[in-house]
């Protein structure tokens, strides 16, 4: 059994995320850690109880961790996950209560314990991974990868330059990208990429398993929020978001990557968050300069799969078993 934990802020794609992890039966979920992002803290802890309560999955640890970025103030982003931040479908709350240790312990708790290394899947802010690596530095012993959502080689969402989550923590995805733990940036140029059509999310949303109904309602709220949205494929369609990023964890051949250099900009002004990805082959006269080239090489997602990563998707929620 593979061994995996999630960090969230969720977050309408992060509920897919989650559903689509914790239907893997060769995967153990082993703990999500929350994060403020989308939405507040205590909102992402109690979506991300309400989806593991769907899937029948309320012995998975729920941990909170950070509230707000290590150097700014939270902000969220209402305009596209809701009020609640998973699409405001007065869906009923949990009575599970998340761990009372914070996510950081939990994080160290679960990599420790895991009998094989864990992959590391943050879909978020990445403030919780950055508090982490600074105080259990020896926790990087038992990560087999970071795999995030995060980033973009090309354009952004937040600003025109930037993607949401290292936008809203550029210092903690900086600490992250350059800690020398492997890592596969999961970005937007990848994350737009896998849809589900129209008449798939509306066939989920009437299903019997209450998981994929749950999925189908949140499909379609992404289909209205992003309706137009040029990276989108095809009229109607619906993004798996930080779900695609789960699918590249379980699946890592629908993704192609590249070895490149990644920096973030930490300085003030209309770049704040942007990761700058070095695609250049040949010398520079910044790398004859310094030596090298500026940032981290990581593993970059240049492009996906995306019929089969949407079979994935759909073939988790389809199983004889959900319904
Ligand atoms: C990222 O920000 C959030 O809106 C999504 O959940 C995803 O993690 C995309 O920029
Ligand atoms: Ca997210």
């Amino acid at each position: 059994m593979q061994q995996m934990i999630l960090d969230v802020d969720t977050g309408v794609d992060d509920a897919l995320a989650l559903i689509l992890a914790v239907r893997q039966p060769e995967w153990n979920l082993r703990a999500v850690t929350c994060v403020a992002g989308n939405t507040d803290l205590a909102g992402v802890v109690t979506n991300t109880m309400t989806v593991l309560d769907a899937l029948g999955a309320q012995d998975i640890p729920v941990a909170a961790g950070a509230s707000r970025p290590l150097l700014e103030d939270a902000r969220n982003a209402a305009h596209v996950h809701g009020t609640d931040g998973m699409a405001d479908l007065s869906l009923p709350k949990s009575r599970r209560r998340p761990e009372t240790a914070h996510a950081v312990e939990v994080l160290r708790r679960e990599i420790f314990a895991s009998p094989t290394p864990v992959t590391l899947v943050p879909l978020a802010p990445m403030t919780n991974i950055a508090l982490l690596l600074r105080t259990y530095p020896e926790v990087a012993a038992n990560i087999e990868r970071i795999v995030f959502m995060g980033g973009s080689a090309s354009v952004g969402n937040a600003t025109p330059v930037a993607e949401f989550n290292t936008w809203h923590d550029p210092e903690a995805a900086h600490i992250v990208i350059s800690s020398g733990v492997p890592a596969t940036m999961f970005g937007l140029d990848v994350f737009y990429a896998t849809t589900v059509e129209e008449r798939d999310y509306r066939k989920l949303a009437t299903s019997e398993d209450p998981a994929s109904r749950l999925a189908g309602h949140l499909l379609g709220h992404l289909a209205k929020v992003n309706a137009g949205d040029f990276r989108l494929q095809g009229i109607g369609a619906a993004g798996l978001g930080d779900a695609g990023a789960v699918c590249a964890v379980i699946d890592p051949e629908g993704l192609s990557t590249r070895a490149l250099p990644v920096e973030v900009s930490l300085a003030a002004g209309p770049a704040r968050g942007q990761t700058i990805v070095d695609h250049r082959t040949k010398s520079s006269e910044q790398r004859l300069a310094h030596g090298g080239a500026r940032g981290t090489t990581i593993d970059v997602a240049l492009a996906v799969d995306e019929h089969r990563y949407r079979t994935l998707f759909l073939d988790a929620l389809r199983s004889p078993d959900y319904g």
